[in-house]
């Protein structure tokens, strides 16, 4: 028996990401801090689709947390077969305004922990056929961002450290995947302090859309999904970084 473990499967992407994967019959094993949401959210799956969800409660915002989630893996002897590395999030406002506290936890948040479950679980996905990571990114791992100096900065890490994965692992039996949604329906923004800018304001994709796709071309080292972000990533490969920077500062606000 085999699992996908999935970060940050509360709410939003990870959550449809969970009950896309059980409607396919994969066991899982749910992470974030709201108990109450994976315990209700493990039982409707399992019920469902007669699929294994264990729930792990864990703050990855701290180290502590962290190596909860690894070591408890271990302990229990659960197999994977797939790491979704999807938990994370952002604020919108300039860099000397948001506090450091909070700035310094989305980094542990996106980055850190993500890097340390990546190198902890590697070795028990190894030992699966077929296995696969997939790094939730973002566009914004394409330029920089004013007004969300962090979050940019840490999705074009996720971004950069997915890619060079990709090469190192893909011929040791694991494909690493860069997943880069753009607005897309979750609790992203409210939590981001985004839900009037020009970017959401303009459309968000489903959930189940940015899912879809990503599954679907996990052994892709990149996936965009949707045609609008597909152009404005290549529409910014042509421009000057001067102009991708001030649009995406214009974008939020
Ligand atoms: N929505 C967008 O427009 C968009 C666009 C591009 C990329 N993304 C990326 O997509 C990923 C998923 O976000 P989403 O849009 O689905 O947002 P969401 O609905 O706010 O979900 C975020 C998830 O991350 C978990 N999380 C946050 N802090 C955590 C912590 N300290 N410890 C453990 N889990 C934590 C939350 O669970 P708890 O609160 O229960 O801990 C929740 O399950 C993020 O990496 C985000 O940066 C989102």
């Amino acid at each position: 028996m085999t699992y996908v473990l999935i970060t940050g499967a509360s709410a939003g992407i990870g959550e449809v990401f969970a009950r896309t994967l059980a409607a396919q019959k994969q066991n899982l094993i749910l992470v974030a801090r709201r108990e109450d949401r994976l315990v209700t959210l493990a039982a409707e799956l399992s019920e469902q689709h007669d699929v294994k969800v264990e729930v792990l409660a864990a703050d990855l915002a701290t180290a502590d947390g962290t190596e909860k989630v690894s070591s408890t893996v271990a302990a229990s002897g659960w197999k994977l077969n797939g790491l979704i590395n999807n938990a994370g999030f952002g604020d919108r406002g300039a860099f000397t305004e948001l506090s450091l506290e909070r700035q310094l936890s989305m980094i542990q948040v996106n980055v850190t922990s993500l890097v340390s479950l990546t190198w902890r679980l590697i070795p028990n996905l190894q030992e699966s056929t077929g296995a696969f990571i997939i790094n939730v990114a973002s566009t914004a791992a394409f330029q920089a961002g004013p007004k969300m100096a962090i979050y940019y900065a840490t999705k074009a890490f996720v971004l950069s450290l997915s890619e060079a994965l990709h090469e190192e692992l893909k011929d040791a039996g694991v494909a690493v995947s860069a997943l880069c949604p753009g607005a897309t329906e979750s609790e992203f923004a409210a939590e981001a302090h985004m839900t009037d800018t020009r970017l959401f304001k303009a459309g968000t994709m489903p959930a189940e859309a940015v899912v879809r796709k990503a599954l679907a071309r996990r052994r892709t080292a990149i996936v965009i999904p949707g045609l609008r972000n597909l152009l404005m990533v290549w529409s910014g490969k042509f421009s000057p970084r001067l102009i991708t920077r001030r649009l995406a500062g214009w974008l939020q606000a």
